[in-house]
């Protein structure tokens, strides 16, 4: 049996929103999707969706309980609401964020060292 991957998204709007589907209507059968509650519609409307994807109440059960964690928040909000979460060391980073250097990421999710941006 394959390792359950546990996949944390951060901002769900219109482009975690297409990566969401991409990925619960891709062959890939063991990974679990936990959201963040912005947007509410989004999440729930997604978890409703498809039986892998959760719902979660706060930004901060998203690094609590995933192992890979996708940030697709807009540019002035996310460092604000980033620099309030703790994310761990051995946790991979996924950015979507345009507009956010590598450098400032870096050091806004230590000790997190495992980044990587992806632009579409
Ligand atoms: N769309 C694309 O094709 C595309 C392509 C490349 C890169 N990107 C990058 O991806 C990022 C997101 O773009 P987008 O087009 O998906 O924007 P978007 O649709 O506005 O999505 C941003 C999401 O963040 C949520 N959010 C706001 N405050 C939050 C909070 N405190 N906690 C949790 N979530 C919160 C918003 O929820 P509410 O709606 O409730 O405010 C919204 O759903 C941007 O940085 C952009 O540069 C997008």
């Amino acid at each position: 049996m394959k390792k359950i991957m546990n996949l944390g998204f951060i901002g769900i709007g219109k482009i975690a929103s297409a990566v969401i589907e991409g990925l619960c209507t891709s062959k890939i059968e063991n990974a679990i999707l936990r959201l963040s509650p912005g947007n509410e519609e989004n999440s729930r409307y997604l978890a409703k969706k498809y039986s892998n994807v959760t719902w979660l109440e706060s930004n901060q059960d998203v690094p609590d309980q995933s192992e890979v964690i996708f940030i697709a928040l807009r540019p002035p909000q996310a460092e604000e609401i980033l620099t309030r979460l703790t994310f761990k060391e051995n946790q991979i980073i996924i950015s979507l964020i345009l507009l956010l250097k590598y450098s400032d990421l870096s050091k806004i999710v230590a000790p997190a060292t495992t980044i990587c941006r992806a632009i579409p």
